[in-house]
């Protein structure tokens, strides 16, 4: 097991009818910036019970954050932050308002650096307003983690970035806000979670066997809940599971001592800055090729991973990484995630290229070795077509 440290300030307020809890969490009697998305809180209780629990509070709010919140659209209500004197902001929505809020709050505290150097160079911060969250998707792991992903149309980018600062106070999960997603929307949210978790599981290992465990209750979790909260969106045990799963796989726990891979966000990120795919879909073709293309680093792992959760038994472990590979992808697709760039209209040569193009300029590698290089990012690309 690797040192670690860990720190995860964020306080959970779990369960049905929690966002009545809302005026408890508040330690502010500063203004208040609701900010939400493109609407979808209008259509259920959730705008309605948020502004019922902020009664008596000073409150102004900025809807319009969309999905791959757009640094523009930030920089919007970081004007309206300054004009209005915000003192906390309170994120109502999912990963992209989550995200939105975090780089507001950031931009906010620190006027002595260029706003977009704070997402595509990482210029350390001196801090950033404070945030809550009433969650509304669960995928991410935004709601409990120190991490921001902002996007930017005009030059076709999409980083993350991350601070202590950015932890949300607090972060208000009452699975009955997922009752009125889209069915795509919770097929995306279970395949970000198990990626999370396989990002930080699928490598090598290292001895680290509570962590592997928390990891496979992760992955075990969803597979076992995943036809029920799709199907039957008021379930409420199945969206429960499903939204602290997500919540765990990317609050720190899971990274402690372990080594971490990551390629596959990264890749997955340059797909959806040039293509516009949602977050899970540009992950669940790269995510199958890139275990397909490091089979031999990652066989220990996979082989585990292929006995303890699909209770393979064959005795060769490169065979039973390979089936435990087969069985992941099969699971996708019964979740009705595809697996295949093409299925998307992308054009995986096409985009092999470019991303090759971009890594080099940007001189980078990633990978739990530090061996994914340009060229490998773009194989493992091109074999997702
Ligand atoms: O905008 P509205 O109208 O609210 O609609 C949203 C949006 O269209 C809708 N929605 C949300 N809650 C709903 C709902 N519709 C009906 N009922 C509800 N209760 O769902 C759509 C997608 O929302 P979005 O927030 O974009 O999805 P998600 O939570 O998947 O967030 C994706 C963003 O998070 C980033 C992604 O890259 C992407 O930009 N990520 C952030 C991470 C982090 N901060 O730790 C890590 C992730 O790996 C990821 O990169
Ligand atoms: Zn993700």
């Amino acid at each position: 097991m690797d040192n670690f440290s860990f720190y995860n300030p964020t306080r959970i307020v779990f369960g049905k009818g929690s966002i009545a809890n809302l005026p408890t969490q508040l330690a502010t009697d500063q203004s208040i910036l609701m900010l939400y998305g493109g609407g979808s809180i209008k259509k259920n209780f959730i705008y309605n019970d948020v502004k019922a629990a902020l009664a008596g509070y000073r409150v102004i709010e900025f809807g319009g954050v969309p999905s791959n919140p757009e640094y523009e659209v930030c920089m919007q209500a970081a004007d309206v932050v300054l004009r209005e004197k915000i003192g906390f902001i309170l994120a109502v929505g999912g990963g992209s308002v989550i995200d939105a809020a975090k780089f507001i709050a950031a931009v906010a505290r620190n006027p002595q650096v260029e706003a977009w150097d704070i997402v595509s160079k990482k210029a350390p911060l001196r801090g950033a307003l404070p945030i809550g969250v009433v969650l509304t998707l669960a995928a991410t792991g935004s709601e409990m983690n120190n991490i921001s992903v902002i996007s930017r149309k005009s030059t076709q980018e999409k980083y993350a970035f991350s601070s202590d600062a950015l932890y949300p106070q607090f972060s208000i999960l009452d699975p009955q806000t997922t009752y009125t997603l889209p069915v795509e929307q919770i097929r995306n949210g279970l395949v970000d979670a198990f990626i999370h978790a396989g990002e930080q599981y699928m490598t090598f290992p290292n001895r680290n066997p509570l962590v592997d465990r928390q990891a496979e209750a992760i992955f075990s979790t969803l597979i076992e809940i995943a036809q029920d909260a799709l199907r039957t969106p008021a379930d409420y045990d199945a969206r429960a599971a499903y939204m602290w799963c997500a919540t765990q796989a990317l609050n720190g726990h899971l990274r402690c001592g372990a080594p971490q891979d990551w390629a596959t966000h990264r890749i997955g990120h340059e797909l959806t800055a040039l293509y516009g795919l949602a977050h899970a879909e540009s992950l669940a073709p790269i995510w199958i090729s890139l275990l397909r293309y490091k089979l031999e680093d990652k066989m220990e792992k996979l082989a585990q991973y292929g006995r303890r959760l699909w209770n393979l038994k064959m005795p060769d472990p490169r065979a039973l990484a390979g089936q435990a590979i087969d069985r992941t992808e099969a699971f996708f697709n019964s979740i009705g995630m595809p697996t295949h760039l093409r299925e998307f209209g992308v054009d995986a040569e096409a985009a092999a290229r470019e991303i090759e193009h971009r890594f080099t300029e940007r001189n980078v590698v990633w990978g739990e070795n530090q061996d994914i290089t340009p060229e490998v990012s773009a194989e493992i690309v091109r074999q997702a077509v």
